[in-house]
Order: structure tokens, then C-alpha cells, then sequence
């Protein structure tokens, strides 16, 4: 079987970060979604995986290479525009062959990973599975219809009056017949080829499709407070290492995770909480559900529920900060040059609120 994981797409509704970054390679709970996906899919005992990218290809690349460091082989696959999930599958062809694969969003995170389906699949005459979950508002999500002996009937994207609230949720398992299905299919409304019509074509022809209900949690982190939710979740379930040095004036509390070359001076932080490699904490308060990443620097301030990138500086800022995400090389410190004023740099689409 091989795993095949979509990391195309401009990711706009997280501007201003996903200007300069990938969406995908946004870290949560500092590791990088992405690389938690090719865990998901490696950890399920496959090894041949194709990544589907687009305009961040190059930095997809980099930051991922040819997979040695998860002991498997990946592939990348150019997918020029995006023009649909269903497109991506076209433009696999050639990688997939005519074998059994996994296609994964590569901005989804899923609680207990995908052994558990994948083996389900393998041991199947099934033509294709999906995976489902109950969702609060599945107008936002494709949509499945189970008939009485729970084989899937059918399948709509985003639907106006939804017939269940049970969603797609971005994993799938096809066989070879899904490459008849999405040439046979044409774009949608939003002018994409939708892998939820290439499925119902599967249904329609007679072919099996069946579902996966999944009963943990499933965040897919295109937005900021779902990527907050996301990092909340993913924290509740590290095991904490302490790596770095706790200095004799400090409480950190079971929860915490402190990565290599990380310093703690003179500070609290309560987890669950994730500390990166070479950030240093100084007179600081670092509350519950945050992940600071690499090489940051947080001085004589407080930060709960909140994801800090690499490089970032925040010092002497008067009242804590929170649900936030803080892009990387941001310098959020207080100023004493008069006049006494706000004085912000902002990119496109920055979002700030003020007390
Ligand atoms: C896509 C699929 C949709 C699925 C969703 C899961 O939607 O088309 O069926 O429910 O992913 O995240 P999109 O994110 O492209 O709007």
C-alpha cells in the first residue's frame, strides 16, 4: 500500500503567516503538521508516500527531504494549480500505479493515528473507505449518507441542508478505481475537481465504499483558533521530558515539556506546555496550552494559550498574552522612546487587539 498526502494550497485564511510559510509545515506542539501526518501514515507500516505541492514546494522540501529521518521514501508530485483533491490524484497517477493507497490532508491532525483503519482496509475486498466523524456544522464539510447495512449511499460536498452530521474528514483509502472516478467527473461550483463527487461516482458504478467512524478528536488547522485547538489537544497527549536547565528560582510543573539547550531563569510555567530548543524564559510566566518553538526569547512577560514561532522576541510586555499566534523573527517588546505610543510594523492581514 502506499500513502499519497495533499500539501498544495495557499492555506488564506492563516495570512498573515502562510505569506512567508507553508500552512502544513506550522508547528504543533512544535513538530510541524505535516511531519505528524508522515508519522501517522509511517506508523501504519507504509513507506512509499507521495506528497502532492504547489506553490511552497520548495520549502516543503526542505524541510521535509526524501524521508530517511522517518525510514521511509517520499516522493514529490507536482500539482500545478489547486484545482481540487480529486485533481491531486490525477496528477499522482503515474506514483500510484494501480495500487491500494491512503490519501491524507496534510493539514489535519487526528487523535491515535490510522493503524487501526489501514489494517481494516488492507484486510477488505472494499473498493474504497472513508473516514467520518460527527461534526456540529457539516454545511462546512463533504457529507455521507449511510444506508441500513452502514455501506455508504451517498456523499455531498458541503451541503445546503445537510443529511447527516456525519463529515468527511480528509482521510481516505482508495484502490485503483478511483482513477476511472475522477476522470470521469467535472468540476464543481468552486471550480475544483472534488473527491467527494469522485467517491459518489465510485457508489453510483456499483463499487464498495464503506465508512470509518472516528471517535477521537480531528482538527483540520486551516484557521487560527482551530490550530490553537489543535496544539491544545496535541499538548494534553506529550509524554514531558525535561532536556534543558530549570534554574534553582524556577517552577515548572509535571506537564512540561523543555527541549534541548532551552533555559528557564527565574520563571513559572505551567503546562501542558511545550518549551523549544535554545528559547530562553527570563522573569516570565508561561501559562497552560502554549508551545514556544525554537530560539526565542521571552523576557519579563506572560504568554498562556498561545504559539510562538522561531526567533521571536517578547520582552516587558505590561499584560499577558493570549490565544495567540505569533509568526517567527516577530519582535513584540516595549519601546522607551517617546513618544508613548503603539507603534507597529504589521504585515497584510496581521490581527491585533489591544486591552
Ligand atoms: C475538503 C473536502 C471535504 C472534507 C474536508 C475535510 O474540503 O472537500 O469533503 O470534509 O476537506 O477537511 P476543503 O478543505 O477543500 O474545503
Amino acid at each position: 500500500m502506499k500513502g499519497l498526502i495533499l500539501s498544495g494550497g495557499k492555506g488564506t485564511r492563516l495570512y498573515p503567516l502562510t505569506y512567508t510559510s507553508a500552512k502544513q509545515l506550522i508547528p504543533v506542539a512544535n513538530k510541524p503538521v505535516l511531519f505528524r501526518v508522515i508519522e501517522a501514515i509511517r506508523d501504519a507500516g507504509i513507506t512509499e508516500i507521495g506528497i502532492v505541492v504547489g506553490d511552497t514546494a520548495e520549502e516543503i522540501k526542505a524541510a521535509v527531504g526524501r524521508g530517511g529521518r522517518w525510514n521511509v521514501h517520499i516522493t514529490y508530485i507536482h500539482q500545478e494549480k489547486p484545482l481540487g483533491l480529486a485533481h491531486a490524484v490525477k496528477v499522482s497517477r503515474d506514483f500510484l500505479g494501480d495500487e491500494r493507497f491512503v490519501m491524507f490532508l496534510g493539514d489535519n491532525v487526528i487523535q491515535g493515528g490510522i493503524s487501526e483503519l489501514i489494517e481494516q482496509f488492507a484486510s477488505s475486498d472494499w473498493n474504497s473507505q472513508v473516514v467520518l466523524t460527527k461534526v456540529a456544522h457539516p454545511e462546512l464539510y463533504g457529507v455521507a449518507e449511510l444506508d441500513d447495512d452502514g455501506q455508504i449511499k451517498r456523499l455531498v460536498e458541503k451541503p445546503k441542508n445537510p443529511v447527516s452530521n456525519l463529515a468527511l474528514v480528509g482521510i481516505y483509502m482508495f484502490d485503483k478505481n478511483i482513477h476511472e472516478a475522477v476522470n470521469n467527473i467535472t468540476p464543481s461550483w468552486r471550480g475544483e475537481l472534488e473527491i467527494t463527487d469522485a467517491i459518489q461516482w465510485l457508489v453510483e458504478h456499483g463499487y464498495k465504499v464503506y465508512p470509518y467512524i472516528h471517535r477521537g478528536w480531528w482538527i483540520d488547522t486551516g484557521k487560527r483558533e482551530d490550530l490553537l485547538e489543535a496544539n491544545s489537544l496535541v499538548l494534553e497527549e506529550l509524554t514531558p521530558v525535561i532536556e534543558g536547565y530549570v534554574d534553582r528560582d524556577s517552577q515548572v510543573d509535571g506537564r512540561v515539556t523543555i527541549e534541548k539547550g532551552a533555559e528557564i531563569i527565574n520563571s513559572v510555567i505551567r503546562g501542558p506546555t511545550i518549551i523549544g530548543e535554545r528559547t530562553r524564559v527570563v522573569n516570565s510566566y508561561i501559562g497552560p496550552f502554549t508551545s514556544i518553538y525554537h530560539d526565542v526569547l521571552i523576557e519579563d512577560s506572560e504568554i498562556e494559550r498561545a504559539i510562538v514561532l522561531e526567533h521571536s522576541v517578547i520582552r516587558d510586555i505590561p499584560a499577558r498574552i493570549q490565544d495567540s499566534v505569533i509568526g517567527r523573527h516577530v519582535q513584540l517588546v516595549r519601546s522607551p522612546i517617546k513618544p508613548k505610543a503603539y507603534k507597529l510594523t504589521l504585515g497584510d492581514h496581521s490581527q491585533v487587539g489591544i486591552l
